[in-house]
């Protein structure tokens, strides 16, 4: 695997490679992607196989701007429209109606696909440079922990003699993967995934908006008619190989006599023995955000037995960080 670093020869370097099927590690403003040609099936499917992802989970695709993004939709709700106007480029997907000559395994024969014009300078970069758009899952092993720097994704990829390399940009300001809404008809507004965008700066826009309950999505007929569903919120995910507790603030865990543990702390730090892990010491939900995947790789490679870990306040960029902590926590 390459190490690419984002010179003007090292971005036309990774470019030449998606143009020619390749898939890079690439940087965007919330994690590393793992990308590929979004028009190419055989890049679609490469994708998958590198991932270890399961066929029935659909990628999110790139685009270097918003018209670029409505090329690949079939209709744009007006409420998708009024989002991509307020908040692209950014931390937002959307989830609009495909053109039907995409290829059928982006959207895991979903009528729908998901689309995103990120903010990050060098992702934007290759975007142009390519002139194609790029389908990126985060460039983790599936249902690992994502990436939010190229050491991680050499980690994650290493072996895979698709990747041709990642393009190093430093550490991901963001930390936290993108929002992803859908519009399941009627004029609902629904997020399938909270995420880098809060759902509070997302409501002074759509008022409306819902947050769906992914434990319960399956009951909601006006999301199943539809095939809406997100299918890639999966209850157990970014999940850490050592078991994870998750606890209520200010709880403490039984004392576990001969069983060694970390602690993944918001802001304060409890008693005990083993490696700790702080969040933000200032209690900062935007810096927490950006440092959480890397703590969760610390304490994993630590060799504990158990990661203790705590929710932190549910608002903001916290709603992102306590659903990744629940879906990794046993
Ligand atoms: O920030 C991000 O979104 C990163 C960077 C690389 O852009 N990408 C990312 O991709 O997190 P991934 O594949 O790890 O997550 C994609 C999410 C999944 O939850 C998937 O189910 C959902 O988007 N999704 C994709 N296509 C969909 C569709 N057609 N309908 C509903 N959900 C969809
Ligand atoms: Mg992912």
């Amino acid at each position: 695997m390459k190490h690419w670093y984002p010179t003007e020869e090292d971005i036309e370097e990774a470019s030449a490679s998606l143009r020619q099927g390749g898939l890079i590690g690439w940087p965007t403003e919330t994690v590393y992607g793992l990308a590929g040609n979004a028009l190419d099936a055989g890049a679609v499917a490469a994708i998958f196989a590198a991932k270890g992802r399961p066929t029935f989970d659909p990628l999110i695709v790139h685009a270097p701007d918003m018209e670029a993004a409505f090329a690949l939709t079939s209709e744009v709700p007006p409420e998708a429209r009024r989002l991509a106007e307020s908040f692209w480029p950014g931390p937002l997907t959307l989830v609009m109606p495909r053109r039907a000559d995409l290829p059928e395994l982006l959207s895991a024969g979903l009528p729908t696909v998901a689309l995103r014009v990120p903010a990050h300078s060098v992702a934007r970069k290759v975007l142009v440079s390519a002139g194609i758009p790029l389908a990126a899952p985060s460039a983790n092993r599936f249902g690992r922990i994502s990436p939010t720097c190229a050491e991680h994704v050499l980690e994650e990829m290493q072996g895979q003699d698709r990747v041709a390399g990642v393009l190093d940009a430093g550490p991901c300001t963001l930390g936290v993967e993108s929002t992803v809404v859908g519009f399941p008809g009627r004029g609902r507004v629904v997020v399938y995934r909270t995420g880098g965008l809060p759902v509070e700066v997302l409501r002074e826009v759509a008022p409306g908006i819902e947050v769906v309950d992914v434990r319960r999505a399956e009951d909601d007929p006006g999301l199943a008619v539809r095939g809406e569903q997100s299918p890639g919120m999966l209850a157990r995910h970014y999940a850490p190989r050592t078991p994870l507790r998750l606890l209520e603030p200010g709880r403490m865990p039984p004392p576990a006599p001969g069983r060694t543990r970390g602690w993944l702390c918001f802001s304060a730090v409890p008693e005990g023995k083993g490696p700790v892990e702080v969040l933000s010491t200032e209690g900062d939900p935007e810096v927490a955000a950006t440092r959480l995947f890397a703590c969760l790789r610390r304490l994993d490679a630590a060799e504990v037995d158990e990661i203790i870990a705590w929710r932190v306040p549910n608002h903001g960029l916290g709603r992102a960080i306590n659903d990744r902590l629940s879906r990794a926590a046993t």
